[in-house]
């Protein structure tokens, strides 16, 4: 497994355009031990350098991981619209700060610069007060990948408000909840959004959400395909009409560094989302950080994230960490297989990307259907650094990737986060870390991991030792709490392993101390790198029947998730298969629908009710051992001993 070591090509650095920001391991190495051993100069130092506050700060951190009560950069003031926005427009109000490639190749693409961007992001800022929204008041935002979005975002940001971005992918029921769980006063959407061909219908998703939701009551319309839309009179808003009544500047807001920026939901192992509040400062600094070291972005740079904004990978690296170290991002509405398999590459060479970050499941996917000659005719040039992020990426996939796109000459870094942690925490770092093909490889600055033995809960120190990933330090950019419930935020991260921050990933230490992540410990299935909890999927179906989720290897997405499930009903409907998944389609989202559905009379259970998934497991994946069953029951009537053959797969 870490046998293979692919070193940085020599000309990666000969040819930087701009000079790389480390010189090379020596540095990584000598500014990775000053980050831990004295964590608050390294942090003041770089939070100095890389964020720009309105009034500096008197103390950089406080708490610890045992009491999750960490605060960083006390008595600052900054805002962080300010530091992506204005900051750059005044320096350099004609660079380019976005530029929108449509679902549609055959549509034009649009670029905003700096300059453009400050009015934009004021007029829907001071359109959001007009509508009543306050500092600390939370917005949500349903929107497809086009700048507005982003407007959105910073918009939020610069009058202080919190926003939420729901993924446009999420059904109307899980928005709802959302915006209930938020008490969004005003909701942002577009008329429609545009992937793959199909138009996505945004409006008419808000407009379910929100019949259940009396918070709301502005929805701010952006107009995008000019597709028909239905209109509730006193509620509803064109954002095109709207924003000209307000000034194409006003003035940020100054917030407190530890003033929450987003809210974002995830899941976690138990059935509802969870929503993870992001600090200002802290989150920022981690975005600009590691945009700096682990993507070497530099202000001429345009880096391409593929990732959605309704994501962390978007939210970090599609908006935040481009936009704070003032470089362009590239921000795509489509899919990878839209009109073409190759719409990655005309991407990147059209506008002329120095960067591509990208989920692993894409990458699958484009490995099976592109030939060597269907890319040829790209220009590839700019291309600089490519990165993965989302699920473990398999060594061949690294390798296809890097062969490929990467035609041997970039820096191919394999980024491990979460949302919780804010920023990349395992990462090679582009142009310095020598690479393993599947391997995340090593710490980023500030972040003291340790693998713990989940049976002992002690840390296995050293390295070829396995166990679960947990962090020892705190870090700026970490999650502050779970809104609502704090007890499950200190639950979830920090009871487990006192005194450490738990992934909930199991990983590995090879003999040169870097990180392999082996996938998740809990009840989270993640497919295609979407997160997403089996017992979220599991109480959608409680109605009508007790089901198992379990995720299973899957070649293009990484999991799939299969339900096993047991009807409440003692008739077999016909069809009912196809009915469940477009029940959880429709309850969740569609990355959510089981591939699978097995009916089956009942589920294997401990003495104490609890299901044995070890065994569904085991069943679907095709493995014929099952270790010890002495002590799994069916809950049929009889209570006979399972034996795996009464599932009936
Ligand atoms: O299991 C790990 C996996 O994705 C989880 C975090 O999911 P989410 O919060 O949705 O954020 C995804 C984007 C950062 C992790 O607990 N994961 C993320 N990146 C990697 C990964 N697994 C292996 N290698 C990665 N590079």
């Amino acid at each position: 497994m870490d046998s293979e070591v692919v070193h940085v090509p020599a000309e990666w650095r000969a040819q930087h355009p701009h000079g790389a920001h480390l010189t090379g391991m020596l540095e990584y190495r000598a500014l990775y031990e000053e980050s831990i051993r004295s964590p608050n100069t390294f942090w003041a130092k770089q939070a100095r350098e890389l964020l720009s506050f309105s009034h500096g700060f008197h103390t950089t951190h406080i708490g610890s991981l045992a009491k999750g009560n960490n605060a960083w950069f006390l008595g600052g003031e900054l805002n962080a619209s300010f530091c992506c926005v204005d900051r750059h427009a005044i320096a350099d109000p004609d660079r380019v700060a976005i530029i929108h490639e449509p679902d549609d190749s055959c549509d034009a693409s649009r670029e905003i610069t700096y300059g453009d961007l400050l009015g934009h992001v004021s007029r829907l800022a001071g359109c959001l007060r007009a509508q009543g929204v306050q500092k600390g008041d939370i917005v949500t935002i349903y929107m497809p990948m086009i700048p507005e979005a982003i407007f959105a975002m910073l918009a939020c940001a610069r009058i202080g408000a919190v926003h939420s971005v729901v993924f446009a992918g999420f059904s109307a029921d899980a928005l709802r909840d959302r915006i209930q769980d938020a008490n969004s006063k005003v909701v942002i959407t577009t008329d429609e959004g545009r992937r793959g061909g199909k138009a996505i219908p945004t409006k008419a998703v808000v407009d379910t959400a929100v019949r259940d939701c009396p918070c709301v009551s502005t929805v701010l319309t952006f107009k995008h395909t000019g597709g028909d839309v239905s209109w509730t009179a006193g509620r509803d808003m064109w954002c095109d009409e709207e924003l000209k009544k307000y000034p194409s500047y006003i003035s940020s807001e100054p917030m407190h560094s530890e003033d929450y920026l987003f809210l974002l939901y995830t899941s976690g192992s138990t059935g509802k989302p969870k929503g993870v509040l992001h600090s200002t400062a802290g989150y920022l600094l981690g975005a600009a950080m590691t945009g700096k070291y682990v993507f070497d972005i530099h202000p001429k740079d345009r880096f391409f994230c593929s990732g959605d904004i309704g994501w962390i990978t978007g939210h970090t690296y599609t908006v935040y960490a481009p936009l704070v170290l003032g470089c362009t991002t590239v921000i795509f509405e489509g899919t990878p297989a839209y009109p073409s398999f190759t719409r990655y590459w005309e991407v990147i060479s059209k506008h002329a990307a120095t960067h591509f970050y990208t989920a692993p499941t894409a990458l699958r996917l484009l490995k099976s259907k592109i030939k060597k000659r269907d890319v040829e005719e790209f220009n590839m040039s700019q291309l600089r650094v490519l990165g993965s992020v989302g699920e473990p990426i398999a060594p061949d996939t690294w390798k296809w990737f890097y062969n490929s796109m990467g035609d041997q000459k970039m820096t191919l870094t394999d980024t491990y986060w979460q949302t919780e942690t804010g920023s990349h925490i395992v990462a090679s770092l582009a142009g310095v870390t020598p690479m393993k093909p599947g391997c995340a490889s090593l710490p980023c600055f500030g972040i003291d991991l340790a693998i713990i033995d989940p049976v002992s809960g002690e840390e296995l120190k050293g390295n070829l030792v396995v166990g679960v990933l947990a962090i020892k330090q705190p870090w700026p950019s970490m999650a502050r709490t779970i809104k609502g419930n704090h007890d499950r935020y200190m639950d979830t991260y920090f009871n487990v392993y006192k005194g450490y921050y738990f992934t909930g990933d199991g990983a590995y230490r090879d003999q040169d101390g870097y990180i392999w992540i082996r996938g998740r410990v809990d009840d989270v299935v993640n497919v295609s790198g979407h997160r997403i909890s089996t017992s979220e999927i599991e109480s959608s179906l409680l109605e009508h029947a007790e089901t198992a989720i379990i995720g299973v290897p899957d070649e293009l997405t990484g999991e799939a998730i299969n339900a096993v499930v047991s009807l409440k009903t003692p008739v077999i409907p016909l069809g009912i298969e196809q009915e469940l998944i477009l029940h959880i389609r429709q309850s969740i989202a569609p990355f959510a629908a089981p591939k699978k559905v097995f009916i089956v009379k009942d589920l294997p259970k401990t003495r104490s009710g609890k299901i044995v998934r070890r065994i569904l497991r085991k069943l679907l994946t095709g493995e014929k051992e099952f270790g010890d069953i002495s002590t799994v029951r069916c809950s049929s009537p009889k209570n006979e001993k399972c034996q795996p053959l009464i599932l009936r797969l």
